[in-house]
């Protein structure tokens, strides 16, 4: 990487003191091609890294394999990220759904990513230099995004919810209403065979509490394991 942008990279280590931002790295790390730049990564060693965070925490990762393209591109297909301001994507991980989110920001939209484990945060600093990495829970979303001056367009999780205590989805989901602009949108994955779990039921009727408008996508296929998201519009107030 060069020094240059590993400067712009150390400015943004501390979130609460650096703006969202988003540059676009002229390394083609989209191409998933194995290099001796540590910026760029082949698909084995994301995949490697995804098993490893879910063996140090297996509850907070919750799937032992990084979502597909397919999966995030068919979240991404009813998002209008280029005209956006500001977007928001909650639990990245390894950056499944990162890669496509840049590659579609138009170049005045401001970007940043919350992401609780602190190996996957620096993973993601160096996979994207650039990239605003905020090192914090979701639940500190509303914080993050005050300081950007401006509300959320759209708000793009990589959580797994079907994991988390009811209290813990509140204090998330929260932050989240508290965050996203009137007309923005709020989109959430999960996965099919665990949408019968009492804790994905709890967390649909949360959303349809707090959005007016809930709906539910066909079940992507081309994912392990399948999948199903929820876009919701409409944030109600509380
Ligand atoms: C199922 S993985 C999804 C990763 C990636 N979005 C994908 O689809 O491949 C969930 C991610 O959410 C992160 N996470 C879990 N709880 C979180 C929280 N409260 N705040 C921020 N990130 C969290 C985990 O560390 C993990 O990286």
């Amino acid at each position: 990487m060069a020094n240059s942008a590993r400067q712009k990279m150390d400015e943004v280590n501390d979130p609460l003191d650096a703006a969202p931002r988003r540059e676009r790295s002229t390394n083609s790390w989209w191409r998933f091609q194995r290099s001796s730049d540590p910026a760029e990564w082949s698909l084995l060693d994301e995949r490697l890294e995804f098993i490893a965070a879910f063996i140090r925490n297996p509850l907070a990762v919750g799937s032992l394999w990084p979502s597909s393209p397919s999966l995030a591109r068919a979240i991404l297909s009813n998002c209008d990220l280029r005209s956006a301001r500001l977007v928001v994507e909650l639990g990245p991980g390894t950056g499944a759904f990162t890669r496509v989110i840049l590659e579609r920001l138009g170049d005045q939209t401001e970007f940043f990513v919350v992401e609780l484990d602190t190996s996957c945060t620096g993973q993601l600093r160096r996979r994207f230099p650039g990239l605003h990495v905020v090192n914090d829970s979701a639940e500190n979303l509303a914080r993050h995004v005050g300081k950007t001056g401006q509300k959320a367009d759209f708000i793009i999780s990589g959580l797994p919810w079907a994991n988390m205590n009811p209290d813990l989805q509140d204090r998330i989901l929260d932050s989240i209403i508290d965050s996203l602009a009137d007309r923005g949108a709020f989109t959430a994955f999960g996965y099919w065979n665990s949408s019968i779990l009492p804790s994905s039921k709890r967390f649909r009727a949360r959303l349809e509490s707090r959005f007016e408008s809930v709906r539910r996508s066909r079940v992507i296929w081309k994912n392990f394991p399948p999948a199903i998201f929820y876009s919701c519009r409409h944030p109600r107030l509380h």
